[in-house]
């Protein structure tokens, strides 16, 4: 059957987003797609043309290794192309892979096989020569058969030997390594911090960073960049293809397996991965693939895969290639961490204080463990920088491998839209409440302004409710917003009036759960004032706070009319806090709910009365000495929650990320700059479980 013009669009399609993404990777080192998603759309195009052979082009990008070599360096004809390799995204397509091994070569015992399995480091593939043991010359793979000479460059990386160690003499008249330039992850984030410093691009990924370090011109640039090298293969020996004629096998420098090969480069002074392996049978090979995924962000190094290569370098000969890989390795790819997907629409949601903040609905995508459907957008500014719009295909990550992050848009991505529209722009109303949504001059955040705003009434009696406050059980999000829809209640004080006559009108509300409902919300009128403190929602007032205040002051009504000053004197407030209850209790809304309260029968009073020293003295001291910053809101703690928790385990917890920060707990509508200087100095980021055993434990959780 001959293709229709539907499918020679797409293969064309696919086509000009290959090149697009392939002269990003390979010429810009500024990648917008994940390597998992370039393969799907060279699978794609594999699979037409297979079925179709007329719609193989000419330059069809299926038909090339990587990009031309760039004019900026000499070029290097490599005597042994520099192959890519095939990938298997699953089990299965390890095991078909096997399975082929054992088709090509009947004779062979799949489960008694020697396979050699190494981290797929993330880098630069490089092919390094030397010359009676001499380092005279570093090249790229270019298109894999003639790459860019970075000898210059390559020479400044200090794990790059100079010359072989005379253990490993006699030495070959000439010999190839080839192996992998890359960027510790630890280097990658420091250089990271340098750049953020200078006011210079921060580079997306370890890889990117290696490769731009590599392709400088000036090799004093690169020789300033911390780039490091594994060896990983024997490329040309005296002239001849270790893998082929199986010259010099047996002596020294012929090696007659893959994992000797690597032993042999090891003692000759290179590099070579401590994490590769030499396992037996296909068994042996997954389990050992599983480990290193399971592992990968234990490794020093940013590894994307597994290489699985056959370990007898006889058997290289026999199996042979295809025109564009080996048959005898394969690359197993972990899955991804990157992924496009549609934004389906930028909305906007109202916090408790009514600040605006924007967020990505996305169509739901399986990435780093999770599926990910919302992601936070944080502030207009962050907006107007991604440039992303309703309707784009974007990136989609977890920061700090937790908080699901939009990166960018992918315009070259084939099921990206032709872009009509200008950028987005922030509403002008709010979504809730309909009235303006305001950005004062200065500010990055925008706020809704209308106190009667439904969405910010439904927020403040959440947080009123939430555990570390009144701990009203049974009071969430769905619950509140579900009140408030009915008219039942608008503020906390509405609470405390609530009857079980028209909560049983409520849909999924019975007899039983209005009694537990009501049950609860009596209850928490015996919470002592340092609760309700925290409650009423005052700026920078969280739980050690508030018992600071509670103990200080005994009672509500000495707390009312206590000065500033008398407040600034507590220990633990300042004058920060202290001007702001003052603010927060003189404001007649304010006045009101909190009279009602004191009606309903609220406690007012703290156990142990004035003058005792807070609670929590006798908390452990699992955060002694460490720096833990805290970003938006988490589900158990507001901000100022989080923050006094940390304080009250011994620990500090500054405004903004740096060097010295242990931990970054980062909650809902978090600060951008925070997460990016976190990502970048690669600090450990936790959500609401990870805080808690942080809390707990004064430990993070194993990556
Ligand atoms: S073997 C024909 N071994 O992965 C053999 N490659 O997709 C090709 N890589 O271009 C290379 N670690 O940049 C091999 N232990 C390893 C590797 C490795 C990383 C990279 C290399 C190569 C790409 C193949």
């Amino acid at each position: 059957m001959s293709a229709g013009p539907e499918l020679a669009g797409r293969a064309a399609e696919l086509g000009r987003a290959i090149d697009y993404h392939n002269e990003r990777y390979h010429v810009l080192d500024s990648p917008e797609i994940s390597d998992a998603e370039y393969d799907a759309l060279v699978r794609e195009l594999r699979v037409i043309e297979a079925e179709h052979p007329e719609l193989v082009t000419p330059d069809s990008p299926t038909l090339a290794v990587g990009a031309a070599p760039s004019p900026l360096f000499a070029e290097v004809r490599h005597e042994i192309p520099m192959m890519s390799l095939d990938n298997a995204q699953s089990e299965a397509e390890l095991r078909s892979w096997a399975d082929r091994l054992a088709r090509l070569v009947p004779e062979l015992g799949l489960a008694e096989l020697p396979f050699s399995c190494e981290p797929k480091v993330d880098g630069v593939a490089i092919s390094l020569t030397y010359e009676h043991g001499r380092f005279v010359r570093a090249a790229t793979r270019g298109n894999g058969v003639v790459g860019e000479d970075v000898t210059a460059n390559v020479a400044t990386v200090s794990s790059v030997p100079q010359a072989l160690a005379e253990r490993a003499s006699p030495f070959p008249a000439h010999l190839e390594v080839r192996g992998e330039i890359y960027m510790p992850t630890k280097e990658f984030a420091a250089l990271n911090e340098r750049q953020v410093a200078a006011g210079a691009k921060v580079f997306a990924n370890p890889r990117n960073s290696a490769a731009g370090s590599l392709r400088q011109k000036d090799p004093k640039l690169t020789a300033a960049r911390p780039l490091a090298f594994w060896a990983y293969q024997v490329g040309e020996l005296d002239g001849a293809n270790p893998d082929e004629a199986g010259r010099g096998a047996g002596q020294r420098w012929g090696p007659e397996s893959q994992s000797g090969a690597l032993e042999l480069l090891r003692s000759a002074g290179f590099p070579v991965s401590p994490d590769a392996r030499r396992v037996v049978g296909i068994e042996e090979v997954i389990a050992r693939c599983h480990e290193l995924e399971e592992h990968r962000h234990d490794l020093p190094y940013e590894i994307d895969g597994v290489v699985v290569k056959v370990d007898d370098l006889a058997l290289h000969r026999r199996l042979g290639q295809t025109s564009r890989a080996p048959r005898w390795a394969i690359a197993f790819r972990f899955a991804p961490e990157e992924l496009a997907t549609r934004l389906v629409d930028i909305e906007v949601s109202i916090g408790r204080t009514g600040r605006a903040t924007p967020f990505a609905r996305l169509a739901p995508i399986f990435v780093g463990g999770s599926t990910v459907q919302l992601a936070t957008l944080h502030n207009e500014d962050q907006v107007r920088a991604k440039d992303v719009r309703p309707g784009d295909m974007v990136l989609v990550h977890k920061a700090g491998d937790v908080i699901p992050e939009v990166v960018g848009p992918v315009l070259g991505h084939p099921d990206a839209p032709r872009r009509r529209k200008g950028p987005w722009r922030f509403p002008t109303t709010c979504p809730s409440c309909g009235g303006p949504l305001v950005r004062l001059p200065g500010e990055s955040d925008t706020y809704c302004t209308n106190i009667d705003c439904p969405a910010q009434r439904v927020q403040r009696i959440v947080h009123f409710a939430s555990r570390s406050a009144m701990d009203i059980e049974g009071l969430g999000e769905m619950r509140v917003v579900q009140l408030v829809g009915a008219g039942l209640i608008a503020d906390p004080a509405d609470l405390y009036g609530l009857g079980t006559a028209p909560l049983i009108e409520l849909e999924g509300m019975g007899q039983v759960s209005a009694a537990n409902l009501l049950g609860a919300i009596d209850a928490s009128r015996r919470q002592p004032l340092s609760r309700l403190l925290v409650a009423l929602g005052i700026r920078h007032v969280g739980p050690t706070v508030a018992r600071a205040l509670a103990a200080s002051f005994g009672s509500l009504e000495a707390l009312r009319s206590a000065p500033a000053d008398a407040l600034a004197a507590v220990e633990g407030v300042g004058r920060v806090i202290a001007d702001s209850v003052v603010e927060f209790l003189a404001n007649p809304a304010n006045r009101l709910v909190l009279d009602r309260l004191v009606d309903a029968g609220l406690t007012t009073t703290q156990p142990g009365g004035p003058g005792r020293a807070p609670a929590g003295a006798a908390v452990p001291q699992t955060l002694s000495g460490r720096s833990v910053v805290v970003t938006g809101t988490l589900g158990a703690y507001s901000r100022e929650e989080a923050e006094a928790a940390i304080v009250a385990r011994g620990g500090k917890s500054p405004g903004s990320v740096s060097k010295s920060t242990f931990a970054v707990v980062v909650g809902e509508s978090p600060g951008a700059a925070k997460l990016t200087k976190a990502e970048a100095l690669g600090i450990a980021m936790l959500d609401d479980a990870g805080f808690e055993r942080l809390l707990e434990t004064g430990e993070l959780p194993a990556p």
